[in-house]
């Protein structure tokens, strides 16, 4: 009996052993640092004597400093200014997304923008995360690999996802009910970050992901703006301009929580259809002066209960929108009257 537990015991310890090993391996590099550093002496040192010793000291030193994340993946995607990684953090033994920017006042706005989420999480819920919001994990002012340029980067949770705009466009278009089913979760992640006097200003189908278990993130802040200082109005006009409201194509100043949720409606519009009620926001489309006017004549196909709903949130006059929790309410009713 004592021998089997001895037996167990060393068993154990030689796992535990090995693992440590092999963690401590793996944060260090340090097989493949040391192997580096012979072979670069080796190389250079002999050849040239003259080599500033603290040259090859900073050098070295570089080498021997401890790789925290290993890159798995290019996430590639079309448009978009910034560059997405898969990468793996040996220090919290996670997988996660590297979001490298190539405009420090992007990476700026963005990491604000997160941090005040991060905190309003902590104050409200005292939850780890919104359900419709990534998980943030930090970021650098320096690449992340090489530690000396001024690269900065953002790290968030992975999530095994398409954006909504390729889903949209490989369906043709979804049915009614899911899209009222994605937008209902849209919607409480938008709700989430109003309530923290965050407007988003970029909503549209390739910033939201959503995964195989029809879980929907919301993503992208780089265009998001603080309005907790009690500001009523922003003048920042960017943003993709089929989703922009008329107040932001026509360069006035504006509510953003109002014009987000102008970008909703024709999300949904988008999501249903796979298609935009008009070519471009200007007043020399028909289509657009159809749509803005209210006299829009919607497909024939289309859902007449997203067609109110869109009609309803993308009202002209800012203050005739219908909130977020009116819209949440017909989602209900639908559901509740199938
Ligand atoms: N956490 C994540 N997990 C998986 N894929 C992601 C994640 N974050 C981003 N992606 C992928 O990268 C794409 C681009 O991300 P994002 O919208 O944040 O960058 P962007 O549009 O280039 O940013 P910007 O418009 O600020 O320059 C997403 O559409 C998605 O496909
Ligand atoms: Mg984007």
């Amino acid at each position: 009996m004592t021998a089997m537990i001895r037996e167990e015991d060393n068993n154990l310890k030689n796992n535990l052993y090995k693992n440590k090993v092999i963690k401590s391996n793996l944060y260090n590099n340090k097989i493949i640092e040391n192997k580096h550093k012979k072979i670069f002496k080796n190389l250079f040192y002999p050849l040239n004597n003259k080599i500033d010793e603290n040259v090859l000291a900073k050098l070295l030193d570089e080498y021997e400093k401890p790789k925290r994340y290993l890159f798995l993946a290019d996430l590639n995607h079309q448009g978009g200014q910034a560059h997405i990684f898969k990468i793996f953090d040996y220090l919290n033994g996670s997988v996660c997304v590297c979001k490298q920017f190539s405009d420090i006042d992007d990476f700026n706005n963005e990491e604000k923008i997160l941090s005040l989420i991060e905190k309003g999480i902590n104050d409200k819920y005292f939850a780890p995360k919104h359900p419709n919001l990534l998980k943030f994990y930090g970021s650098n002012k320096k690449n992340i690999f090489i530690g000396k340029e001024q690269i900065p980067s953002i790290r968030f949770e992975y999530f095994k996802s398409k954006d909504l705009h390729e889903t949209v466009e490989y369906y043709n278009g979804l049915s009614e009910k899911r899209s009222l089913k994605y937008f209902k979760q849209i919607l409480n992640g938008i709700k989430f970050l109003h309530s923290l006097k965050i407007a988003h200003k970029d909503i549209k189908l390739e910033n939201i992901l959503i995964n195989r278990d029809h879980i929907i993130k919301i993503i992208d802040f780089g265009l998001s703006i603080d309005m907790s200082k009690g500001e009523e109005y922003c003048y920042n006009n960017s943003g993709s301009p089929l989703y922009c409201s008329p107040e932001i194509a026509f360069s006035e100043k504006h509510d953003p929580f109002k014009a987000d949720l102008w970008s909703l409606g024709i999300l949904l519009y988008g999501m249903h259809s796979a298609d935009f009620p008009y070519y471009e926001p200007s007043l020399y489309d028909k289509d657009y002066l159809e749509f803005i006017s209210g006299n829009f004549k919607y497909p024939n196909n289309f859902s007449p209960v997203i067609a109110k709903i869109v009609k309803s949130l993308c009202n002209i006059d800012p203050n005739l929108r219908i909130s977020i929790d009116q819209t949440i309410e017909l989602i209900n009713n639908y559901f509740n009257q199938k």
